[in-house]
């Protein structure tokens, strides 16, 4: 079964913090060594994820993913320019935002814009411009890999944050789209749900104090997904997100590949 370890240089976006920074950690430390590059907006937190491995195996690159296409264009061609082996991509960058629509004098329209855009069009424009570099590597016999960051509040929405929960409800069902579409290449779709886990990600709520009683701790988290990418899950779904996903969309993925990937006569193609 294809998998991570077959992975041989690995960019991880979003690795200054939280579940990137401790995804690329763990993915560097596998046994089938890996170079990983670590890209975030923060260089100092680039820096110094490249001086705690010790090592030449993580590369880091500042990106801000917020951003123009023709930038992220840029971005990519330049960096399969300099690393031509990369064959996986970790979109672990995010932000979210708490709305109160019952207050509408509060609600910032640019951060609905922001969050949009940094949580689901420049992922899905990072992936289309990913996509020629990894056909050909499967056209010379090697295997790549697409791996979202998505949430179990793409299942089932948090109202507190409904425009994030909106974004990762996009990607999940652009993911689902994604691997049907991809299923005659050796492209992986490896879509990770994380449940609630201990990151940075709430600090600028102040909600963190509240959310850490109920967190997965972040080591744990990293375990379970790193066991889940070396299984060759094609989702992989940790803790309470596994939850959610068995009592709220459990078949959905397998209906995808079923209607649209081998055919079912009961449900024509739409
Ligand atoms: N923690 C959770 O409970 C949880 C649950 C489900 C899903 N998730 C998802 O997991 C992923 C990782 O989140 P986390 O919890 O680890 O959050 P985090 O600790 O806040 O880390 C977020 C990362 O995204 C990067 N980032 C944000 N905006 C960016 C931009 N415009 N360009 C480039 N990088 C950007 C940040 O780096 P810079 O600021 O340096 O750019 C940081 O490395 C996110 O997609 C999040 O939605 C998290």
């Amino acid at each position: 079964m294809t998998n991570i370890k077959d992975a041989k240089c690995v960019l991880v976006i979003g690795a200054t913090a939280g579940i990137g920074r401790a995804l690329a950690l763990a993915i560097h430390d596998l046994d089938s060594k890996p170079t990983v590059i670590a890209a975030g907006r923060r260089q100092e937190r680039l820096d110094e994820l490249a001086a705690k491995s010790g090592d030449s195996r993580i590369k880091t690159v500042q990106v801000d993913i917020n951003t123009t296409y023709d930038k992220l264009k840029q971005f990519v061609d330049d960096l399969t320019g300099r690393y031509p082996d990369v064959d996986a991509v970790v979109l672990s960058s995010g932000i979210q935002h708490i709305f109160d629509f019952e207050k509408p004098e509060s609600i910032d329209v640019n951060k609905i814009a922001d969050e949009f855009n940094t949580n689901y069009v420049a992922i899905v424009n990072l992936i289309l411009l990913f996509l020629p570099h990894f056909l050909k590597l499967n056209a010379a016999g090697r295997p790549s890999f697409i791996i979202p960051i998505t949430s179990s509040l793409a299942i089932v929405p948090r109202p507190t944050v409904p425009n994030y929960c909106a974004t990762k409800a996009a990607l999940h069902s652009f993911s689902l789209s994604l691997r049907a579409q991809l299923a005659h290449t050796n492209v992986r779709v490896v879509e990770i749900l994380p449940p609630l886990v201990e990151s940075e990600l709430h600090d600028h709520q102040g909600t963190t104090p509240a959310l850490s009683i109920f967190w997965m701790p972040l080591d744990q988290f990293i375990k379970l997904t790193i066991e889940g990418l070396v299984r060759g899950d094609p989702e992989v779904v940790v803790g309470m997100a596994a939850a959610v996903l068995q009592r709220y969309e459990k078949g959905k993925r397998e209906a995808v590949e079923q209607i649209y990937v081998r055919g079912d006569p009961a449900f024509p193609p739409s």
